[in-house]
């Protein structure tokens, strides 16, 4: 199977186009007019998932976060290392962050299907999270946490009564910014990276807050985005990092 093969799949699940403007998504190494042997898949471009990919014979490397955020002037360092394992084993590199965050299926609808949400919308106008009611108590919504994450962490400041209104953004979604948004118009916000500074407030806004970790939030959709790509790609997939 062909790169652009690959490439095709993963795009009519996550149209590129669905991203947030200056996300580093697409083609990051490599080239697609070659034939690929072996698929990895992995939430980080760490140096230790491509030491797995170089170790496993991967040829084609799919990674939900970039390998890089922002440019670079010098391939040094940890960044040299990643790139010539990269290019020593001549793996392509294809990432698809926000766009797979948003998509139908993606990793936000994949929260909310895990929570029943009835009514579900957008939670940000560029489609990144979801906010629905959640039918049932605050105590079904915990165990239906655990199920994502054990080691969650709760920030809980009040009472909140049954069948209220939840939002859930897979990922880095807890800022300060991101709490004062979403205690507008939500009881309880799941997602991951919490802060010092982001619990403060979150207390202080009357905002239940649920840290399922970044990794648990996105691993949780990334499972089924492999589902999807083992259903239509005859080909040896691993998993490297989750
Ligand atoms: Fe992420």
């Amino acid at each position: 199977m062909k790169g652009y093969e690959i490439v095709e799949i993963i795009e009519n699940f996550a149209p590129p186009e669905l991203a947030i403007e200056g996300d580093n998504i697409g083609l990051l190494f490599g080239e697609l007019d070659k034939e690929v042997n072996k698929i990895g898949i992995a939430l980080d471009c760490s140096l230790m998932v491509i030491e797995r990919a170089y170790n496993e014979g991967v040829d084609f490397l799919i990674t939900h976060h970039p390998i890089i955020k922002n440019p670079v002037n010098r391939f040094v360092d940890l960044i040299y290392k990643k790139i010539s394992l990269l290019s020593k084993a001549d793996i392509t590199l294809y990432t698809a962050h926000t766009n797979l965050d948003i998509c139908k299926n993606g990793l936000n609808d994949c929260l909310a299907e895990h929570f029943n949400l009835k009514d579900v919308k957008e939670l940000y106008p560029n489609g990144l999270g979801r906010i629905g009611i959640f039918e049932g108590s605050f105590n079904d919504f915990l165990k239906k946490v655990e199920e994502v994450e054990k080691n969650y962490t709760l920030v809980k400041s009040k009472e909140v009564e049954d069948n209220f209104k939840l939002a859930v953004l897979s990922g880095y979604g807890l800022s300060q910014k991101d709490i004062e948004y979403v205690s507008k118009i939500a009881d309880v916000y799941l997602s991951g990276d919490l802060t010092h500074h982001s619990k403060i407030l979150a207390e202080e806004l009357g905002l239940i807050v649920v840290d399922a970790t970044h990794y648990s939030t996105e691993v949780f959709g990334l499972k089924k985005f492999l589902k999807y790509l083992n259903k239509n790609i005859n080909l040896d997939i691993v998993s490297l990092d989750f």
